[in-house]
């Protein structure tokens, strides 16, 4: 077990199954902070409520609360992913702006240089989204869209998620088996 700690913030894109198999697979120390506009997404996406994705982490954030620990640059952690994220909370981080949890914690990160994934789910993409994307990757952080392979040929949705989470924990450092890695049979 590589046992990191990973700060989770889920937003109100479509996609919170990328989070909800996330925590389902990682056996990590899981910071879980879920926007209020997500409530809605993964009730109707995955048909539970957010309490189920709080149950699955080791520690839950209310998102209006900036004075939680993880808001403050001496709160060490691995990696902060961002997934699914949205195009508004994209655009916060971008600008520079921390009026939420979530905010404040990429905010921190950026500033810290730590690991800061972001996982945005929109498309076509408006150039006000890809010049934002685009300041972010400059400001250290890695644009990681949830977008499947299919050189894995994927038979179910399932498949799919697995190959984008599992990106993302590679990404995080994370030991992972979700990911069919290309001729990774050929060199065994
Ligand atoms: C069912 C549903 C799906 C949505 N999917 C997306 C999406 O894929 N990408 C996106 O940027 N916003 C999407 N939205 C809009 C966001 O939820 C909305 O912009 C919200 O203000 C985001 O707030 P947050 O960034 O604080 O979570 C969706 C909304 C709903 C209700």
């Amino acid at each position: 077990m590589s046992n990191k700690r990973i700060v989770l913030a889920v937003t109100g894109a479509s996609g919170s199954i990328l989070a909800q198999r996330f925590l389902e697979t990682s056996r990590e120390e899981i910071h879980l902070v879920i926007s209020s506009n997500s409530d809605q997404v993964i009730e109707y996406e995955t048909g539970h409520n957010s309490e189920h994705f709080k149950k699955m982490a080791s520690y839950v954030y209310d998102d209006r609360d900036v004075a939680a620990k993880i808001s403050s640059g001496s709160f060490i952690f691995d990696a902060m992913v961002v997934m699914p994220c949205s195009m508004n909370t994209l655009a916060k981080i971008a600008a520079g702006i921390s009026d939420s949890l979530i905010t404040r914690a990429a905010a921190v990160s950026l500033k810290e240089r730590r690991r800061l994934i972001i996982v945005p789910r929109e498309m076509p993409l408006s150039l006000i989204a890809l010049e934002n994307m685009e300041r972010l990757t400059r400001a250290g952080a890695i644009v990681a869209p949830a977008m499947p392979a299919f050189y894995t040929r994927p038979k179910s949705v399932d498949d799919m998620v697995n190959f984008v989470v599992g990106r993302i924990m590679d990404l995080c450092g994370i030991d992972n088996e979700l990911v069919k890695r290309w001729k990774e049979e050929e060199r065994d």
